[in-house]
């Protein structure tokens, strides 16, 4: 059967390699055996997706000797205990620097397993295989792996680049309603911050989207992953440009963190996140107010949440000092110059901050 495959390359000297995007990817062998070159290979899953699709990867990888890793579901278990079971999994199945670490599920796995081949014996070959839309168009490309510590999101981890990200549109078919609208979130950010025809394009096309109209699916992952790789290819490792793709995200990761992690998804603290800092940038004079108010309703049409929960200025004020993105003490916010372009900025007025965040977070 010849399926269509979409092809976007990251484009990082000898680091490269190929997202491919397609229908039933999983379950054609010569695609995986091509890319899992591999002769051990530590799967790692989860409780959720092993039944699903562990067995489909299992049987395509064909003669190589499989180790299934399976760990508990959800982002509260994104932990370094976590990390650890993979680490001891790698030990104990005797795998060498030649053998790889497939990364079978979302975000959460992908980021742990990442990080686990980052690490094991100074870096083995890991590939993703990601299974929710939002790895299949964030998570899974560019590199960034990590597990969580309790007082923040993603403290730990690693720039890692993986050889190849396998997205198999076809597992989206078993993903349930919010976790595929919390992956919307972050096709709108690429929109919000690279690409104002991609933003027009999402308006006209909310039912599709919203309903898995297939060329729908396919042309978001695909659009997503060219603006990722256009941004990782210049920044790999956030000095600068790559910053953008953190839109909301401050925001958010004070939500996340706040509310106990994995009660509201990572999409949906962005959405709200990214609420935020278009009414911040508007503040500043930046962002034609239409265009905040387009950014919100998009977001309220896909059923994402466009209120932040009422954490608290200054308990969300404290997390957000926790963020990466603090440099010499002061916080650094991804800010919209207009719509379909972002920065990165460090000397906003302070009064308009926190406007933002009494209004929000109360
Ligand atoms: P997730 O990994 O928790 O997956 C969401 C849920 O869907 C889980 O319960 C999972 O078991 C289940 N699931 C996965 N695939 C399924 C399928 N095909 N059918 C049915 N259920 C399925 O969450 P996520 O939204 O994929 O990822 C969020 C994580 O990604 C967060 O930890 C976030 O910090 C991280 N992230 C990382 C980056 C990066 O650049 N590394 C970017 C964005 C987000
Ligand atoms: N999701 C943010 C990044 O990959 O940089």
């Amino acid at each position: 059967m010849t399926r269509r495959v979409e092809q976007v390359d990251i484009e990082l000297g000898e680091r490269s390699y190929p997202i491919l995007v397609g229908t039933g990817l999983l379950k054609d062998g010569a695609l995986l055996q091509s890319h899992v070159r591999a002769r051990d290979v530590l799967v790692v899953t989860n409780e959720t997706v092993a039944p699903l699709y562990l067995q489909t990867v299992t049987a395509s990888l064909g003669d190589r000797r499989i180790v299934p890793v399976i760990l508990p579901d959800g982002e509260e278990h994104k932990t370094l205990e976590s990390y650890a079971r993979i680490l001891d999994a790698l030990v104990q199945a005797r795998m060498n620097r030649d053998a790889a670490v497939v990364a079978l599920g979302g975000g959460v796995i992908g980021d742990m397993a990442g990080f686990a081949a980052a690490s094991y014996q100074r870096g083995i070959d890991y590939v993703q295989v990601p299974t929710t839309l939002l790895s299949q168009v964030d998570s899974s490309v560019g590199g960034k792996t990590a597990v969580n510590h309790p007082q923040a999101k993603n403290m730990i981890g690693a720039f890692y680049q993986p050889r190849c990200v396998i997205a198999d549109t076809a597992t989206l078919a078993t993903l349930p309603d919010r976790e595929y609208r919390a992956g919307i979130a972050e096709i709108v950010k690429y929109g919000l911050i690279y690409d104002a025809a991609f933003f027009d394009w999402l308006e006209s096309n909310v039912e599709a989207l919203s309903s898995r109209t297939d060329h729908a699916v396919m042309h978001a992952i695909k659009r997503s992953c060219e603006i990722k790789a256009a941004v990782v290819g210049v920044d790999e490792r956030e000095h600068g440009l790559r910053a953008i793709l953190n839109l909301g995200h401050t925001f958010g990761h004070a939500i996340e963190t706040a509310m106990g992690y994995g009660t509201w998804l990572h999409g949906e603290a962005v959405a709200a996140g990214m609420v935020m800092a278009a009414d911040m940038s508007t503040r500043l004079g930046w962002l034609p107010a239409a265009d905040r108010d387009r950014s919100r309703t998009l977001l309220a049409r896909f059923g994402l949440p466009i209120e932040a929960p009422r954490i608290g200025a200054t308990r969300a004020r404290e997390l957000m000092g926790m963020d990466k993105k603090v440099l010499d003490r002061k916080l650094r916010l991804v800010l919209m110059r207009k719509l379909g372009q972002a920065d990165i900025v460090g000397d906003y007025p302070v009064d308009a901050l926190d406007a933002t965040l009494q209004q929000h977070f109360g």
